[in-house]
């Protein structure tokens, strides 16, 4: 054979073998192509190498090199089909088979707890009144649970029955129960530091924020607080209070009940009505409950009051220059009267076919 008729061989083959491995797109499709052109056998590879010894031996070494050429285009043009159709079986989607009709599936878009939006409503309500969000911490010391607040050693509310005292507090005193009643009514008689324990309400961060800015003071601080109550419909171990605090010069009750009508009325609408009755905390004089009315119902909401002038005295205000109110409402309470929600259990029991409608 002479050397230009091999190398036309050559060349018809290498375009016969790329065409044929570029249209093969399944598995089937690609090794028919393999043996046709790469079988051991009788593949036309192999046959067109047959013809090499026929070759004229001077241009035997030019036809050699020519067909290693050849030989390893056709198997890098397999390889590469190859390649082709094993990431299509992988699941890359080949245009053929994309159907743009098909409708997606739907992305399960989780939402906020409706306690969380509650929360962030709350917020924007008071904020546009002019009250900074304030944060405290939820495990406490006395001194900002109880005793700033004008809550005395031997008060009820200081039962180690009615609070979460921490173990570890109770270990450093030793005494497992030795902790709301200290003797002498001063510091408790801890002895690797003081006992702390799960904040009962949020006028902790009162004292918080009063020890740390001179007024004017115009704070809100929303967050978990915990009492060990059996939980039934309206009663849970934790739960969410929204405190608000007002210290300023001349600020009368007035402000007050003006500030929670306002709040009441955002939050509710304008057909609720807001009363006071007659109350005691320790760390407001005089106190109030307050209820408010919405669609004829009336519901206590929480506390209030114009703040003690101890209060004010413990974290180093004159209460003859300032006063002050604050207030303590239940975010539950507010957020299950807004959506008809009857058992503050379904909030906490985690079930998304509840949570889901908020
Ligand atoms: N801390 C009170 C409670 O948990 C609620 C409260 C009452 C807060 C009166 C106040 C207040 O700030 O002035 O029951």
């Amino acid at each position: 054979m002479s050397l230009p008729a091999f190398l036309a061989a050559l060349d018809e083959l290498a375009q016969a073998a790329a065409a044929a491995f570029a249209a093969a797109d399944d598995a089937a499709s690609l090794e028919a192509a393999r043996v046709e052109f790469l079988g051991a056998k009788s593949g036309r590879l192999k046959s067109v190498q047959q013809g090499l010894g026929s070759v004229d031996g001077a241009d035997r070494p030019a036809a050699g090199k020519r067909f290693n050429e050849v030989k390893q285009q056709i198997q890098a043009a397999f390889q590469e089909a190859q390649e082709r159709a094993g990431a299509g079986r992988a699941g890359v989607v080949r245009d053929r088979d994309f159907d743009p009709t098909v409708p997606g599936r739907p992305f399960r878009l989780g939402r906020l707890h409706p306690i969380t939006q509650t929360i962030e409503e709350l917020k924007d309500i008071m904020g546009r009144l002019g009250f900074t969000v304030a944060l405290g911490p939820e495990i406490e010391d006395e001194w900002h649970n109880f005793e700033a607040l004008n809550i005395p050693a031997d008060h009820p509310a200081r039962d180690p029955l009615e609070n979460f005292y921490l173990a570890s507090a109770q270990a450093a005193l030793g005494a497992p129960v030795a902790l709301g009643a200290p003797a002498g009514g001063g510091a408790p008689a801890a002895v690797g530091g003081a006992p702390l324990l799960l904040r009962s309400q949020t006028s902790t961060v009162q004292v918080r924020v009063m020890e740390s800015r001179e007024p004017p003071v115009r704070i809100i601080s929303l967050g978990r607080v915990y009492r060990p109550d059996t939980a039934d419909a309206t009663h849970y171990p934790m739960f969410h209070q929204m405190e608000g605090l007002l210290v300023d010069r001349r600020v009368t009750m007035a402000d007050l009940k003006s500030v929670l009508r306002l709040f009441a009325a955002s939050y509710l609408g304008a057909d609720v009505h807001i009363r006071f009755r007659p109350s005691f905390f320790p760390f407001t004089e005089p106190s109030v409950e307050v209820d408010m009315s919405w669609k004829d119902r009336w519901i206590e909401f929480g506390g209030a009051g114009m703040v003690d002038p101890n209060v004010l005295r413990a974290v180093g205000y004159d209460p003859e220059v300032y006063t002050g109110f604050a207030f303590g409402l239940g975010v539950e309470r507010l957020c299950m009267r807004r959506h008809s929600i009857t058992d503050i259990r379904e909030l906490y029991k985690n079930d998304v076919r509840f949570l889901g409608q908020f």
